[in-house]
């Protein structure tokens, strides 16, 4: 098992992204900095929560269906996972398939997924592993596809909602080429009772404000920026003409930032807007999957319509 390694270039990365997002208006920052190590194992305590839905619910939405699907994705697939995190998702899948060509987790977090894929491996001794660290949301380069079996990609956790509706389409249109003649499974969580969004991303134990702040935290350490780690409250609410559960880091008090030699003000109640999560009915996402080249074909879903599963044909 050796891992593929596409490097990020120079003008890219945690330091110029996160310059950008504190000159521009509104500040943004991409939720893909939250991944460090200790953000990983806090999204990880994230989908343990009560209040936290989509985990459990898609994970149930897999064993119940895991043989029907194996089934769609057949005999000597490849099977890509993008943002594979710890790769609990999967394994459910992994237990059913018909000979798999081989597994290719794609993450962004080199030491989270490397011990993953340990103990993956321990656990399926015959899959042949081969994760690719790099930024699934950039072009990036797979290992070569099998001769015989297709290519069948494997998005779970509704991480699309992460992007807005056109670079979500982006992703599609990537993935559809990536994976031609073979197929998308995609977890997709759906629009529900805001207040039930709201608890989601409000948790009582406080991990999720954890987990927004431990992008500052990341700052401090990783880059010695100077902000005043109580300066900032988790805020999360649902934006429901957009579909969206918006996160924030909204400034307690009129402070100064320092990274890198340059200064940047916030305002008292001035945000950095963190992350996105946009919720779908299936009928609008089949519609977007139609719009990148898909063909939408099987749906799964529990009995409370919380979350979605989806079988995308690609294009041949
Ligand atoms: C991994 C993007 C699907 O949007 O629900 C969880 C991330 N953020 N709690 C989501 C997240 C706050 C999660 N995704």
């Amino acid at each position: 098992m050796k891992p593929l390694l596409q490097l990020v270039p120079d003008d890219e990365g945690f330091a110029p992204d996160l310059h950008r997002a504190l000159r521009q208006r509104p500040r943004t920052i991409s939720p893909k900095y939250f991944y460090d190590e200790a953000g990983s194992a806090l999204f990880e305590r994230i989908c343990e929560l009560p209040e936290y839905y989509p985990t459990r619910t898609e994970l149930a939405l897999l064993q119940r269906h895991a043989p029907e699907m194996a089934t769609l994705i057949g005999p000597g697939a490849q099977l890509v996972e993008y943002g594979a995190g710890a790769l609990r998702k999967v394994r459910l899948l992994l237990a059913h398939l018909n000979a798999p060509h081989s597994f290719v987790p794609v993450d962004i977090s080199g030491p989270h997924l490397l011990g993953a894929c340990r103990t993956l491996q321990a656990e399926f001794p015959a899959l042949a592993l081969q994760p690719v660290i790099a930024d699934f949301t950039r072009p990036h380069d797979l290992p070569a596809r099998p001769a015989l079996g297709r290519r069948i990609g494997f998005f779970p956790g509704s991480s699309i909602g992460n992007f807005a509706p056109e670079q979500a389409l982006d992703f599609l249109r990537m993935a559809a080429q990536q994976l031609r003649g073979g197929a998308l499974l995609i977890g997709v969580d759906l629009i529900k009772e805001p207040a039930l969004l709201h608890a989601a991303y409000n948790d009582a134990a406080g991990v999720t404000a954890a987990f927004n702040l431990n992008i500052l935290a990341r700052a401090r350490q990783e880059l010695d920026a100077q902000i005043d780690p109580e300066g900032f409250a988790h805020s999360a609410f649902y934006n429901a003409p957009l579909q969206r559960i918006e996160m924030h880091l909204q400034s307690r008090r009129r402070q100064q930032l320092r990274l890198e030699h340059r200064v940047y003000e916030f305002e008292a109640g001035e945000t950095l807007h963190t992350e996105n999560s946009y919720k779908f009915s299936i009928e609008g996402f089949q519609a977007l999957a139609s719009k990148a080249g898909f063909k939408a074909a099987t749906v799964w879903t529990d009995e409370r319509d919380w979350f979605s599963l989806h079988w995308l044909q690609a294009p041949d």
